[in-house]
């Protein structure tokens, strides 16, 4: 047995005019899990705790709670000393327990077509994987479009695509989804990544229904003008200056000892939009050891396509992109933007002639030449498509320590992706009011990120500047080669 000292935000409706924080010290087992934290409070010191739990092995749904601000199953949570305890996001009925009631009855109940219609082998493999949800509620929990739009949930998407899928059910499914807010998700990933039956609710239901919408008329226009534009320039963003493909040449040397050779993607939104980002990146390559194959034919990786569910074109988009890699014989590609390379990781051939690697990861892997430390306090913002769409998030930040102090804030998506600052900019515009308040509170006074569409939204929300990763250890380059040369003088 050993001592655990947890602390638990309690609140009664009935008898408290706001929640507080209560810390309890009992004795449990070794490998204790939050549940039996739980239990040691109830049954040795305060009856009044309440909690839910009903299965205690994950089966039911019904102990779901935030430790530390993340949801989890306090069953199968393993309790860590000094945790915070606190309810799922969603009214409180007392303490740790939700009301979970308004949010299930809006998940879509079965509708039988009048002729019995048996399910094939095929629609029960689709269906499988939408079918494992126990309404723990922990999805809804981090859900940000439910958050600042009336977007009925993850869970109730995910169940509108299950019975899409299924031939026996007769409601329109699809129509349904977009009245209740198929377009506000901003595909963060939230909810698939805390899901404790890993359900891949933005793949495997929102997109598919998009897709599904996109076949019935449903798309936005801001969206349809996005695929008209792919379709007509091979890039999502129209060229309004030189592009990052029109500024540099088709190779780039790095000034010492080549330790890898890469093909850069470079993203529309950093060949047109955001050039300087990208030409920081080449200028930090060089000064690593690595060479940059910049094949000029390369297209928009179709991320913007597939998220708003336009998919006539993708496999076209995906064809022209592998075949110009593969025809220089590259292994490896190197992205700078979250979302391409999570597009190219993820929803691309896995046979594919290339590993793809994004920038952060690649210089951490061979190591960086040190850059001169900067007396600057930032703070850093993990873009979704990056932290949960490619798992990468301690390589940025072990690179920008080496230039800056890092202050964290919380990882909350800032509103634009999805199509949503696009598609939805009064959502995308409320997401990003929430992430600068959030960059405030920090005292920062720069913003780091590692993708353009980050970059671009979160700079209308703050005053501060908002750069890439890259760009701030070219800054500590620079201080360090001011600091070389003044020392000569
Ligand atoms: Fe059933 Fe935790 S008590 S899932």
């Amino acid at each position: 047995m050993k001592d655990m000292t947890v602390t638990i935000k309690r609140f009664d409706p009935d008898k408290d005019r706001r929640p507080y924080f209560q810390t309890y010290t009992v004795k449990v087992n070794e490998g204790a899990r939050v549940l039996n934290v739980l239990h040691a409070i109830h049954d040795t010191l305060d009856p009044t705790l309440s909690y839910r739990y009903s299965c205690a092995s994950g089966q039911c749904g019904s102990c779901a709670v935030r430790v530390n601000g993340e949801p989890v199953l306090a069953c199968m949570e393993e309790a860590k000393d000094k945790s915070t305890i606190g309810p799922i996001n969603l009214a409180v009925k007392k303490d740790l327990v939700a009301d979970l009631l308004p949010t299930l009855e809006q998940v879509a109940s079965f509708f039988p077509k009048k002729d019995i219609v048996l399910p094939k082998k095929a629609d029960i493999d689709a269906i499988k994987p939408l079918r494992d949800c126990i309404e723990c509620l922990c999805c809804v929990s981090v859900c940000p479009a439910m958050d600042v739009t009336k977007f009925i949930g993850p869970t109730a998407m995910r169940q509108e695509m299950r019975l899409a899928l299924d031939p026996r059910d007769n409601g329109d499914r699809v129509s349904d989804a977009v009245r209740d807010g198929l377009f506000t998700c901003t595909s963060c990933q939230a909810c698939w990544k805390v899901c404790p039956k890993e359900i891949e609710t933005p793949g495997k239901a929102i997109e598919k229904l998009r897709a599904l919408a996109n076949k019935r008329g449903f798309t936005l226009p801001r969206h349809l003008e996005v695929a008209a534009l792919v379709k007509e320039t091979g890039r999502s963003v129209p060229r309004t200056a030189e592009s990052f493909l029109e500024q540099v040449p088709e190779v780039i040397e790095p000034y010492g000892p080549v330790k890898a050779t890469v093909g850069f993607f470079v993203g529309c939104m950093y060949n047109l939009r955001q050039q300087q980002s990208a030409l920081d990146a080449m200028e930090v390559l060089k000064r690593n050891g690595i060479r940059v194959i910049i094949p000029k034919e390369q297209v928009c990786c179709g991320s913007p396509l597939i998220r708003t569910g336009q998919l006539d074109y993708v496999d076209e988009l995906k064809r022209r992109n592998i075949e110009t890699y593969k025809s220089r014989g590259i292994d490896t590609v190197l992205t700078m933007c979250a979302g391409c390379g999570s597009t190219l990781k993820n929803d691309y051939p896995a046979e594919k002639p290339f590993k793809v690697i994004d920038i952060n990861e690649l210089l951490t892997q061979y190591g960086i030449e040190q850059p001169a430390k900067l007396n600057l306090k930032a703070t850093y913002h993990d873009p979704c498509h990056l932290m949960r769409g490619q798992g990468v998030r301690d390589q940025p930040r072990e690179l920008i320590r080496q230039v800056v102090d890092l202050v964290e804030m919380p990882a909350i998506c800032c509103g634009s992706g999805g199509g949503v600052r696009s598609g939805n900019p009064e959502e995308a515009a409320a997401l990003g009011k929430r992430r600068g308040t959030e960059i405030k509170k920090t005292g920062a006074e720069v913003v780091i990120t590692s993708c353009p569409f980050c970059e671009f939204h979160i700079m209308g929300h703050t005053d501060k500047p908002v750069k890439h990763v890259v760009s701030v250890l070219l800054d500590g380059y620079r201080e360090k080669d001011r600091l070389k040369a003044a020392e000569k003088t």
